[in-house]
């Protein structure tokens, strides 16, 4: 990560993924003392391991003469009209950067001026433990600077990529952005389904979450692809071929995943209207 730019950061909205990123930039050392932080919510402020001391409660609170380099917006998309709009005396000099699902940068450009400097992005909360993964696109105002920003917070937090064509985010959304979720969901059912056949709840647990810790870091170490490891590991006429005959058929978990997906892609794009 590129420290010498050391930007002064103004995120707004400490909730499941503003708190993800901040534990994630403070575990790579990003000086606290340039974090400042907008959140309402004391019991939010509260549960952060907590070495910022730069926190308001809403953006009147801020002192006339601080202008921040980077504003992220990590609040509800349902939130923005109303809250983005408090932020645009801060246009001149800030970069804005939102992580919000849906919310396109012509919406943004809407509530801040199309002269603003608007990059939008789309995080996972794998972030708070360094191993997040973040895509992003801009509008013309975002310079290299801006971009070395982008890079700056979200390398600190896992893989960052810069992409061009804004209309892959919805889509990205919904692989990356919720994909955490359809892991952890994973995980609870290959648990449930251990309880079922007999086992009881902690062995089932633990049988199931280190499953998925053991294969995902081999998915990261290995140079193989998924389908690879997974032929890897089913024997003809054992026991993960009968297991998969029902997770790979018609029904099964590609065409689920898939629905899934889909239906994620539809709440992106209904979030931006
Ligand atoms: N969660 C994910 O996995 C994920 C992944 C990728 C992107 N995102 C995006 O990240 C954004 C935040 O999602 P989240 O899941 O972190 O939501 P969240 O947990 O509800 O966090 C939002 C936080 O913002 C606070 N807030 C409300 N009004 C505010 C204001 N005017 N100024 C500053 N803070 C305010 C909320 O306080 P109260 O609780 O008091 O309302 C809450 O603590 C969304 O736009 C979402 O699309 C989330």
């Amino acid at each position: 990560m590129t420290r010498v730019i050391n930007p002064t950061i103004l995120i707004v909205g400490l909730g499941k993924m503003g708190s993800a990123l901040v534990n994630g930039w403070l575990g790579q050392n990003v000086d606290p003392t340039k974090i400042h932080v907008i959140e309402p919510n004391p019991n939010q402020i509260k549960e952060l391991n907590c070495k910022i001391i730069n926190f308001y409660k809403s953006p009147n609170e801020i002192d006339n003469d601080f202008f921040p380099d980077i504003i992220l917006f990590a609040i509800k998309p349902q939130i923005m009209d109303s809250v983005v709009p408090e932020y645009q005396r801060f246009k001149e000099k800030s970069t804005f950067i939102s992580i919000a699902a849906g919310k396109n940068i012509l919406f943004f450009e809407s509530l801040l001026g199309n002269d603003s400097a608007i990059i939008r992005t789309m995080p996972n909360t794998p972030a708070s433990i360094g191993e997040g993964i973040t895509i992003a696109c801009g509008n013309k105002n975002t310079s290299q600077k801006c971009k070395k920003y982008f890079f700056y917070l979200f390398e600190a937090v896992g893989q960052a990529e810069w992409i061009v064509d804004e209309n892959l985010m919805d889509a990205i959304t919904a692989v990356s952005g919720s994909g955490p979720a359809y892991v952890f969901l994973l995980a609870e059912t290959l648990s449930n389904a251990g309880v079922k056949a007999g086992l009881n709840k902690n062995m089932a647990q633990k049988l199931s979450v280190q499953t998925i810790i053991g294969s995902s870091l081999m998915l990261k170490y290995s140079e193989e692809n998924p389908s690879v490891l997974r032929n890897n590991v089913t024997s003809p006429g054992g026991t993960t071929e009968a297991a998969l005959s029902i997770l790979m058929n018609e029904k099964g978990l590609n065409s689920l995943i898939c629905e899934a997906v889909e239906t994620a892609i539809k709440r992106s794009r209904a979030l931006s209207k």
